[in-house]
């Protein structure tokens, strides 16, 4: 098993802990090795909360998080965490963002540069090693983010709405080099998105999270056929099945429990 949740529930405290904001409630799931999950759920319940716990940048206020048989509750682990937004060293070159961590860990610059020249090669930057993220388009830098998280090969890879801002078309590609590289490199996933169509197209699993406080509503297993087709009928099943629950909770958004 490579990740569970026990009982993780978060508050944050504003006005010199006066005012509570409780964002997650209850949640427990298990991830297990090798599993591609996706988180959706109504805008601001704590999905990026939840993924930010796992990394270690917050902590749990009640609950634990076991990775590989490991409370990680209060630490930073071996989990690489992919942002909403590109998130990349505007100073910094495609190579030099790519080797960003391996630089921080000490590791010796010949090694790095040829470790970040292999996914150079591998995620079509050739040619944009000594260029900036400016010069770069959104998917490109995208794809430079990625190549900068896996490098560190983390226990679990993280991601929020990682494709947000790209147009449709750009997408679309996205999610089929991420799932290309998923099945090749086996990873265990854990990614965050508004778009069912997306979330349908790549996981093994959709988790639905109510509105803040967020718990788990609805967990749905996606065992359409790989590789999927995002038309087919068993895809459009599961699709209506997230999106009614989806419905479900805006309807309920007017007694939002704070
Ligand atoms: N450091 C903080 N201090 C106080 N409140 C916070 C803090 N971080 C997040 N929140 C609140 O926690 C709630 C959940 O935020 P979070 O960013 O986790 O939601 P989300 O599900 O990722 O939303 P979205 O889908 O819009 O990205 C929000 O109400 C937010 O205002
Ligand atoms: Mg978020």
């Amino acid at each position: 098993m490579a990740l569970e949740l026990i009982n993780v529930a978060k508050s944050f405290y504003t006005e010199g802990n006066k005012n509570e904001i409780r964002v997650l409630k209850d949640i427990s799931c298990v991830v297990e090795e090798g599993r591609f999950i996706s988180i959706t759920g109504p805008s601001g319940c704590g999905k990026t909360t939840l993924l930010r716990i796992i990394a270690g940048l917050e902590k749990t206020t009640h609950g634990k998080v076991i990775l590989d048989g490991k409370d990680i509750s209060s630490q930073t682990s071996m989990v690489g965490l992919v942002f909403q937004e590109y998130a990349l060293f505007p100073w910094r070159t495609t190579l030099q963002n790519i080797t960003m961590g391996l630089e921080i860990m000490g590791i010796p610059k010949e090694e790095r540069i040829k470790a970040a020249m292999d996914y150079v090669n591998m995620f079509g930057l050739k040619g944009f090693e000594h260029r900036y993220p400016h010069e770069l388009s959104g998917g490109m830098q995208q794809r430079v983010a990625i190549a900068r998280t896996l490098i560190m090969g983390p226990k679990i890879v993280l991601m929020d709405e990682p494709f947000a801002s790209l147009d449709s078309q750009t997408r679309n590609d996205l999610q089929e080099f991420l799932l290309d590289l998923w099945q090749k490199r086996k990873d265990t996933v854990l990614f965050v998105t508004h778009n069912v169509d997306e979330a349908v197209f790549l996981s093994d699993e959709i988790i639905v999270f109510s509105n803040r406080p967020a718990t788990v509503v609805a967990r749905v297993e996606v065992d359409c056929p790989r590789p999927r087709d995002r038309t087919s009928l068993e895809c459009n099943q599961i699709r209506k099945k997230v999106l009614d629950t989806l419905r479900e909770l805006r309807r309920d958004g007017s007694r939002i429990d704070t």
